[in-house]
């Protein structure tokens, strides 16, 4: 039975800062952070949004009639999750009209956890056949205001529907994974802002990702020719570019060239998006197959998935026959064109607006005449969405 990704869409608020002007506002050079970094832009997040509606969101642009009666899963990724007991798959369930005979759980582990819902998923459709699961990664990437994590910044939703015969792309049982207890990258309890040693977090991805490249080698026997392109967590682009380098010379120099074409293709929604931890890498395959044109059924990619923390996956995946009808290229450079543009200002009252006192009840500023789904605020210490 071929298992894989059917449906996958993409949802990210609609209020966007220019890092140039960023930079600028910081005293730092813009090209440390466009060049340096390769970021363009970062999404801002209004007190109206969280990981709950951005989830929704996302996942009602895919869910039909027939999922409805056909998921029996929803697994929620995320390191920033809203309850620290209440799984926010349960308010999935709620807004976007699911059976109560679902499954709904909530996962954790850094920016990796959507990658282990999504093996979960594939395994859970083997054993059930016809039936589907609903895989969401969500997450709102917060370091500070000047910050050196702050131009990494970003939020957004990545959600799929996991199936047999997927349109998209298979999901090969080829995976190697590895975790490590680190100190590079961590958030308590009590805290809204991640700690972060960014260097340190750098090395380990770029280590974990050689050593897995060289086990998944040692397993499959595949070298890099075999693959059309890579999709990595982008917690900055530059990140996917640190990776590539360092095993790009095993492929021919054809075959570099075109490793390095998809590699851009593969960075252009996180460059205008920035970094959404758990679904980063699922945005990238998505920018992947929306801007590579020379792609074809049959090609496999290969998925990097990288958590702080420390854990990581390196597993393939294959493209099925008519996938580029499947692909919502069109949609998401659309939801990523008519975000509204905020000055630094209004970027850091957004950003210092979000409401995460829970014992007094307040309305957030929900807009109305919209169908999005919305955080409308606290009441009695549950969160209220509409
Ligand atoms: N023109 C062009 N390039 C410039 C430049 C200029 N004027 N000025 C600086 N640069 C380059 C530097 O040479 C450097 O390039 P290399 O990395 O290739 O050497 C790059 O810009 C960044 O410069 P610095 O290292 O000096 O920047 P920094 O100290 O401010 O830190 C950062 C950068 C580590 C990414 C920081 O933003 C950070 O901590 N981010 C959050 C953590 C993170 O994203 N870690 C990534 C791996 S962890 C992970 O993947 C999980 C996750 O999602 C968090």
């Amino acid at each position: 039975m071929t298992i894989g990704i059917d449906k996958i869409a993409f949802y990210t608020p609609n209020y966007v800062l220019d890092l140039v002007t960023l930079a600028k506002a910081r005293g730092d050079e813009p090209d440390k952070y466009t060049i340096g970094i390769g970021q363009n832009r970062q999404t801002v997040v209004p007190n109206f949004e969280d990981v709950v509606t951005m989830g929704a969101n996302a996942a009602i642009k895919i869910i039909t009639a027939d999922d409805r009666e056909k998921i029996d899963l929803i697994i929620f990724a995320t390191e920033s999750g809203i309850d620290n007991s209440k799984s926010s798959a349960l308010y999935m369930q709620t807004l976007l009209e699911l059976s109560e005979f679902v499954r709904t759980i909530e996962l954790k582990q850094a920016c990796y956890a959507g990658t282990y819902g999504l093996m979960q998923a594939r395994d859970y459709v083997a054993t059930h056949p016809g039936r589907r699961v609903l895989v969401v990664a969500s997450d709102i990437a917060r370091y500070g205001l000047s910050t050196s994590g702050e131009v990494t910044q970003g939020a957004g939703a990545i959600a799929m529907i996991v199936s047999e015969a997927p349109k998209i792309v298979s999901i090969n049982t080829d995976s190697v994974y590895m975790s490590r207890n680190a100190s590079d990258f961590w958030r308590p309890v009590d805290r809204q802002e991640a700690l972060v040693d960014g260097h340190l977090s750098t090395d380990i991805y770029k280590e974990m990702f050689l050593t897995l490249w060289q086990r998944y080698q040692l397993k499959t026997n595949q070298q890099l020719n075999d693959f059309a392109g890579f999709a990595f967590h982008l917690p900055y682009t530059k990140m996917g570019k640190k990776a590539l380098d360092q095993i790009i010379n095993e492929a021919t120099l054809a075959h570099q060239q075109k490793l390095t074409h998809h590699l851009k293709a593969s960075q252009k929604f996180n460059r205008e998006v920035g970094n959404l931890y758990t679904g980063s890498v699922y945005l990238s395959l998505l920018s992947l197959l929306s801007y590579a044109t020379d792609l074809k059924s049959g090609d496999k990619l290969a998925i990097f998935s990288y958590g702080s923390g420390a854990e990581a996956e390196l597993y393939s995946v294959t493209l099925q026959n008519g996938f580029e009808n499947h692909v919502p290229a069109k949609m998401t450079q659309q939801l990523l064109l008519k975000r509204q543009l905020v000055s630094v200002n209004q970027y850091e009252t957004m950003f210092k607006s979000q409401l995460y006192d829970s014992h007094i009840n307040i309305n957030s500023n929900a807009v109305k005449d919209t169908k999005l789904f919305q955080f409308l605020g606290w009441h009695n210490g549950e969160r209220v969405y509409r």
